[in-house]
């Protein structure tokens, strides 16, 4: 199964794409995850993307396209993978489509998680990651055992720079303009679902795999 998690920053694209890949044991593909391990590690896509995400702004389409068509054809997504956080642009899913075609393939479904701004606002505030891992907490709705700790693999959680309230209000901008037009994209294509993104985790995961399944 091809699946794209959609949905604004801090709707729980990343939440949800770790259960999906781990319910149909398929790798869970993030962007913004790609660009972070890069940033830790000093490479030069680090440094070039980090301009850009400190902002709340996209990575220019020329770095960020050939990263994910050369993950997508890993040998462990030949039975499929989670998207999430690409496409974030009409560019990027026609990228996307054009490399699929070729191999005679397309995405299967595109689920987009609605969650109103302001209740992204309070989420960004209180997310708490794991740069090592990239596990995902919120001190009120889903703390880790111990404070400060990823659960997994015991390093410590960081508030991403990206997540300081005036670049979350910047990302939300940059989001209803660049990538809200996907969800017109998709629909046309025939493969959006929606889910309600305001429910708990656990409610939201159940309605996605109905929708897969249904
Ligand atoms: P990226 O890492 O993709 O960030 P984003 O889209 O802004 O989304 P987030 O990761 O912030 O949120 P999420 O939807 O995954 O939510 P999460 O599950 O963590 O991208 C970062 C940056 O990289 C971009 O700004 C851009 O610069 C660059 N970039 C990445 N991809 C790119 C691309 N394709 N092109 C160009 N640039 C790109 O949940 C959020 C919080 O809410 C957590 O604390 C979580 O625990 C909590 N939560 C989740 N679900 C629930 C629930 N149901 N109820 C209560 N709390 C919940
Ligand atoms: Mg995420």
């Amino acid at each position: 199964m091809k699946i794209i998690m959609l949905g604004a920053p801090g709707a729980g694209k990343g939440t949800q794409a770790k259960k999906i890949a781990e319910k149909y044991s398929i790798p869970h593909i993030s962007t913004g995850d790609i660009f972070r391990a890069n940033i830790k590690n000093g490479t030069e896509l680090g440094k070039k993307a980090k301009e850009y995400m400190d902002k709340g702004e996209l990575v220019p389409d020329e770095l960020t396209c050939d990263l994910v068509m050369d993950r997508i054809s890993e040998d462990d997504a030949k039975n499929g993978f989670v998207l999430d956080g690409f496409p974030r642009t009409i560019p990027q899913a026609e990228a996307l489509d054009a490399a699929l075609e070729k191999i005679s393939q397309s995405m299967d479904v595109a689920i987009d998680v609605e969650v109103d701004d302001d209740s992204i606002v309070k989420r960004m505030s209180g997310r708490r990651a794991c740069l090592k891992c990239g596990a995902t907490y919120h001190i009120v709705s889903i703390p880790p055992k111990k404070e400060g700790i990823c659960d997994n693999c015991g390093e410590a959680l960081v508030l991403r720079d990206d997540d300081q309230p005036e670049t979350v209000l910047n990302r939300l901008r940059v989001y209803h303009n660049q990538t809200q037009p996907l969800i017109d994209y998709y629909s046309r294509k025939g493969i959006l679902c929606s889910v309600d993104g305001m429910e708990s985790m656990e409610t939201v995961f159940n309605s996605i795999i109905a929708q897969l399944e249904g």
